[in-house]
């Protein structure tokens, strides 16, 4: 059976990452070129975003054909080329599985908008209560209302996201059937990872107005979710051991995590939860400017490990993918201590409970894009809250200032691989901009650094390697309520593992109730540390990993 629990997941997003023809796009034969490099850092899986038949409009999420490779990416060959070349290496794929809806380009939806009933029911059409009134206040996740009006059946179709994605019935059999020969399909190209995207939404409850919220409660973790991932796990990816899943779970509840993510492996192996990363958020508003609220972040954070653990479910840990901005940004300092507080970030998360996701670029500190103009941003939900927030009220300048923060375009600008032009990642005109601190953020600087934030990152792969009680220990929060400090133990079988962590720029006292002479420390960003009896004095951004048997 495959050890996530001892794996690290890289997620590569491919428009971003290598260019192998100089059309301005990453491509698949640019991930082959950089295999070595993935497998220097020590990965055991490549999570890769989607890179179907897709007319683009959310960069993939919209999937016109589930069987086929866009060719702006490149050939099935180069799939299986890829894939070849990845297990040579001792290296997995993980494919990206967007079946809570299609485009509106896919095959489904053009039969359906021809008006084949049985295509019609395999999406969500329903009328308005009344003339031009949409058949509830649903918001879409990227703004404005989740309905789209269709003249020709005089009826609505319900799309979470963007309007060209309309949402799949998933409550029509045959809708499950053709996700099914889908999972197969790729199941017989010999891939042995899936992640669903945002699979929590696919069973819709009741279709009412929401007079408090946005319509989420109404089809989150719904009625029919944990029935519909059995069904999915016994009829496709269950019946392989060594195939490993991950749920896009969004708003999500803990409760439901601990079903989905269960050991006992009916649904799927682990869970991407998101609270963590509404710590600067007005609740579940993303579009404002609020500072980070540290406490929050432990308490969310520790929640989640100390209650999946009880209840035997897993999680992945992560704090960056391509939806969110970069992590060094966002709760590091990247004026003054951007080596420090990345590769601290790095260390909590690592020494957690669960299986670590890498988002490219994150093992070498890339920070966000900074986009000051809007012809600079593409992302499909940035432009949207773009014309939303100046609609609400907000100056241009506000809007700009807000989407420097929370645009998912800052983690989509390209890899950046080396000082030269575009920084190495294509030799046309890039799709996005590349960010200009390429000239000193870059994998061939970083790989020839000792003390880069990639070696950093190698190391904190081989140490959940090295130490069991990383992979398979309890966790257990130290001084929870510490202002600066986020503190924790791991234990297994006798092992135990003292993670300490300065989350800020500031020097800081920190005492133990353990005798921290009894340790060794295994990892730290600091070369030497002051520590004295129960006493340790952290630098600013210090993270050290003390270990004793
Ligand atoms: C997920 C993806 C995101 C996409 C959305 C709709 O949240 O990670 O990129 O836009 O689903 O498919």
């Amino acid at each position: 059976m495959a050890d996530f629990k001892k794996s690290v997941v890289y997620q590569i997003y491919p428009k971003s990452f290598n260019d192998s023809n100089g059309d301005g796009l990453g491509d698949l034969r640019g991930v082959i070129e950089k295999l070595d490099y993935i497998k220097e850092l020590g990965v055991d899986y490549i999570w890769m975003t989607p890179f179907f038949v897709s007319p683009q409009k959310d960069n993939g999420y919209d999937v016109e054909d589930y069987y086929n490779i866009d060719p702006r990416y490149g050939t099935m060959e180069d799939v299986e080329e890829l894939s070849r070349e990845a297990e040579k290496r001792g290296i997995r794929l993980m494919f990206d599985m967007v079946f809570n809806h299609t485009s509106d380009r896919n095959q489904w939806f053009q039969k359906a908008l021809a008006g084949d009933p049985k295509y019609k029911d395999f999406y969500i059409f329903k009328k308005g209560p009344k003339p031009g009134v949409p058949p509830t206040n649903w918001e879409s996740k990227f703004g404005g209302n989740a309905w789209e009006y269709v003249e020709k059946f005089d009826e609505y179709y319900l799309h979470l996201f963007d309007v060209s994605q309309p949402d799949l019935n998933w409550d029509n059999p045959e809708v499950r059937k053709e996700v099914q020969n889908v999972i197969k399909f790729w199941m017989g190209k010999g891939i042995k990872g899936f992640r669903f995207d945002v699979v929590n939404l696919i069973s819709k409850d009741k279709f009412e107005n929401d007079y408090e919220g946005d319509g989420r409660r109404f089809y989150t973790d719904g009625p029919n979710i944990h029935k519909y991932l059995r069904e999915l796990n016994e009829a496709t990816f269950g019946t392989d051991a060594e195939i490993i899943t991950v749920g896009e779970m969004s708003s999500t509840t803990m409760e439901n995590c601990y079903q989905y993510a269960n050991e006992d492996g009916k649904e799927l192996s682990m869970v991407f939860s998101f609270h963590h990363l509404k710590v600067d958020f007005m609740g579940n508003e993303k579009w404002v400017i609020v500072p980070f609220d540290f406490q929050k972040l432990k308490k969310i954070l520790f929640d989640w490990q100390v209650n999946m653990g009880k209840h035997h479910a897993w999680n992945a840990v992560f704090w960056c993918n391509h939806d969110q901005p970069r992590v060094v940004s966002r709760f590091g300092n990247v004026e003054k201590y951007w080596k420090e507080s990345a590769k601290m970030l790095g260390t909590v998360i690592h020494c957690l409970r669960g299986t670590p996701y890498i988002y490219q670029g994150e093992e070498l500190g890339m920070t966000n894009a900074g986009f000051a103009d809007i012809s600079q941003y593409k992302d499909v939900e940035s432009l949207n809250h773009f014309r939303i927030l100046q609609e609400k009220g907000l100056t241009e300048e506000n809007a700009y200032q807000i989407l420097q923060i929370h645009s998912r375009d800052n983690s989509r600008t390209p890899m950046q691989w080396n000082s030269g032009e575009n920084g190495g990642f294509t030799t046309g005109e890039p799709w996005i901009e590349v960010n200009k601190n390429c000239s000193y953020i870059n994998a061939e600087a970083e790989l020839q650094d000792e003390d880069s934030i990639f070696h950093y990152y190698q190391k904190l792969i081989a140490l959940r390697k090295e130490y069991d009680v990383i992979a398979y220990g309890e966790v257990k929060p130290l001084d929870e309520k510490n202002p600066s400090v986020f503190a924790y133990e791991r234990e297994y079988q006798g092992e135990k593992m003292l993670v300490i962590c300065n989350f800020y720029g500031k020097k800081v006292t920190w005492d133990s109730e353990k005798e921290l002479g009894e340790y060794q420390c295994v990892l730290s960003n600091y070369e030497v540390h002051n520590i004295e009896g129960s006493r340790i004095w952290l630098k600013p951004y210090e993270a050290v990993v003390l270990y004793k048997k």
